[in-house]
């Protein structure tokens, strides 16, 4: 028997295997997969025993159409940051879990030449198909997109934009961060309104970073409706660690300070600290927003030192595979899936709390 025909019957057994017994989950999985509406496989992720050559993404011609079994996930994290980064590696890990995808996960510490490198690696790696980005920096791919393609992996970003040209990757998954800056400057105008003075200083997130350059933008647009200023503006590289040592350094330089808009929860939580270690209210004497809606935050809103957090869903690895998926078997998609997002303020957390995941 012939590699080609072993290799087939391989397949046909696997595939009946998942006939019998997984595609009540896979046939059952909702159309469109929302972060509260993924179907939990009936059983743990199992191996699959066939190594699938990699198709081109749009190999209809061999007529064959890939389930979630079929998918090898390479997935490039950024790095430990805190609470939102965990639960958007987590939302990966479970999902993978729920739909039998196997999946590879590469931790790049923050280090965007390693993050390069393990996609050079992910490109070069046979048992792959698709390869998910959660890019460090938002330029420089654009060579590696377009070795992947040739080699037939479908490439989709979650989470950080890329500037590259949208032929070489199948779609965006994630936030629109200008309209979270836009709805984090709309919060302040709320919050400062009445004050004689609007002054406010910026903790923003890893420079290189779509996140940060989007959020800075949108809260910028918004700010002049009421007369804000932004006085200081440090990067804080998205900890809670370097937010209270930037803040300390906003309130040496000048304690005429009437709100802070950290691009992160994280950096807030180390603000707070930074402004009781000063003698000032949290909340009160300075008016604190941030973005994420973690549970730290929700946690800092209940204790009245966080006034507002401006939810980005780390959630998206349903919305992502799902669109993996379609790209493998050679159907069109958006080139932005947009994440779900709200505006939480400390008066409503505590009764929120509770539910949160993350
Ligand atoms: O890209 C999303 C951002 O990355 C989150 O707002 C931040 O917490 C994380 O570091």
């Amino acid at each position: 028997m012939n590699r080609k025909s072993h290799h087939f019957l391989r397949l046909f057994f696997t595939g009946m295997a998942v006939v019998l017994f997984g595609c009540t989950t896979l046939m059952g999985a909702p159309s469109v997969i929302s972060p509260d509406t993924v179907s939990a496989a009936e059983s743990a992720h199992v191996e699959p025993t066939a190594t699938l050559e990699p198709q081109p993404a749009d190999d209809s011609s061999s007529g064959k159409r890939y389930t979630y079994r079929d998918m090898v996930a390479g997935f490039l994290q950024t790095g430990p940051e805190g609470g939102w980064r965990k639960a958007n590696s987590e939302s990966f890990k479970e999902t993978a879990a729920e739909l039998g995808i196997l999946l590879k996960f590469h931790q790049s510490n923050n280090d965007y030449q390693d993050q390069k490198a393990a996609f050079r690696d992910y490109i070069d790696d046979a048992e792959i198909n698709v390869i998910v980005l959660a890019a460090l920096e938002s330029t420089g791919w654009d060579n590696l997109l377009r070795d992947a393609k040739e080699a037939g992996k479908v490439v989709v970003i979650e989470d950080r934009r890329i500037d590259a040209p949208e032929d070489l990757y199948a779609t965006y998954v994630g936030s629109d961060f200008t309209e979270e800056g836009r709805k984090a400057a709309d919060a302040m105008c709320q919050l400062l309104d009445g004050s004689s003075k609007k002054n406010v200083v910026e903790l923003v997130g890893n420079v290189g970073s779509s996140a940060a350059r989007y959020r800075g933008q949108g809260f910028r647009e918004n700010m002049g409706k009421c007369g804000i200023t932004i006085t200081q503006s440090e990067t804080a590289n998205w900890s809670a660690a370097e937010g209270e040592q930037v803040m300390r350094g906003f309130l040496n330089k000048s304690a005429d300070i009437q709100g802070v808009f950290a691009q992160n929860d994280e950096m807030a939580i180390g603000a707070i600290t930074a402004i009781q270690d000063a003698g000032m209210d949290p909340g009160a004497d300075i008016k604190l927003v941030s973005v994420d809606g973690t549970y730290g935050a929700f946690k800092a809103m209940v204790d009245g030192d966080l006034n507002v957090t401006v939810e980005c869903s780390p959630w998206l690895a349903p919305q992502v595979f799902e669109a993996a998926l379609m790209a493998l078997n050679g159907e069109d998609l958006p080139k932005w899936i947009p994440s779900r997002e709200e505006v939480f303020w400390a008066e409503d957390a505590a009764g929120i709390i509770g539910s949160r995941r993350y």
